[in-house]
């Protein structure tokens, strides 16, 4: 992201934020309530689209795409956890799970295994079929992360994914997290929570809309250098 603002009417939710995050990273964005971290991974997930600023991912300038470019982008680049997560009343994990592959030519049976296989991955197997009522809500945090993770995008966006959670309910999604870090995934994570955004390779605080501090950045703010290894999974905006 390069010098990306979104104004809602006279509300500022981001002002001139940059940011270059590569392929392999974790990252926490922390900051107070309101200081555009949502508005933030909304737009860096193509669900939104900036009042001014460039997003570029995986070399691909999402102003230049249409909406329809767009969305095949986002479906095999990014999966998403939500900050207000929403599981169906009376609809099985597996079912749930599998749903997200609804529209993607593959085979029932085949989606349910695809859906195991990530509800496992997620130490969720013994819970295949539990309704939403019948799971604590760190299991349903799960659920969420398998649906977002079930067809391997290269980037997870997850908003507070811990935000509702107790400590050691927020921990097991937080290893989930690093697993599919140390698989290859690049996990950029919001957080209210000190020690998990301590505890990640690079913290970015933001504050009305503006980054300031990113962990990673050598001398100009929001323009990281990265520590992470392996090709550049956005390249910086005119360098
Ligand atoms: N659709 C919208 N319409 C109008 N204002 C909005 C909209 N979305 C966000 N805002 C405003 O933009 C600012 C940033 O909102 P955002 O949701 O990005 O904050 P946040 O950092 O995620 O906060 P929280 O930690 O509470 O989730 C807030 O002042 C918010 O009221
Ligand atoms: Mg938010």
């Amino acid at each position: 992201m390069e010098g990306v603002s979104k104004t809602y009417g006279d509300v500022v939710a981001l002002a001139g934020a940059g940011i270059v995050v590569r392929r392999g990273e974790m990252l926490a964005i922390v900051g107070p309530s309101g200081s555009g971290k949502s508005t933030m991974l909304n737009i860096m997930g193509t669900l939104d689209r900036p009042s001014a600023g460039t997003v570029r991912i995986d070399g691909h300038t999402v102003d230049a795409l249409s909406d329809r470019q767009l969305s095949a982008l986002r479906a095999r680049t990014i999966g998403f956890v939500f900050q207000a997560f929403h599981l169906a009343a009376g609809v099985p994990a597996l079912d749930a799970v599998a749903d997200g592959l609804l529209y993607s030519g593959l085979p029932r049976g085949e989606r349910r295994d695809l859906a195991e296989r990530a509800l496992r991955g997620v130490g969720l197997g013994e819970r295949l079929h539990n309704e939403p009522h019948q799971l604590s809500g760190g299991e349903k945090q799960r659920v969420a992360i398998a649906r977002a993770v079930l067809g391997e995008p290269p980037l997870l966006l997850a908003d507070e994914p811990t935000g509702a959670l107790d400590s050691r309910a927020g921990e097991v999604v937080m290893e989930v997290l690093h697993t599919l870090h140390r698989e290859g995934t690049t996990v950029v994570v919001i957080t209210h929570d000190r020690d998990i955004a301590a505890s990640l390779p690079r913290e970015v605080r933001i504050k009305d809309g503006r980054i300031e501090h990113d962990s990673a950045a050598r001398n100009e703010p929001g323009t990281a250098t990265g520590t992470a290894v392996g090709e550049a999974a956005v390249e910086r905006v005119g360098a």
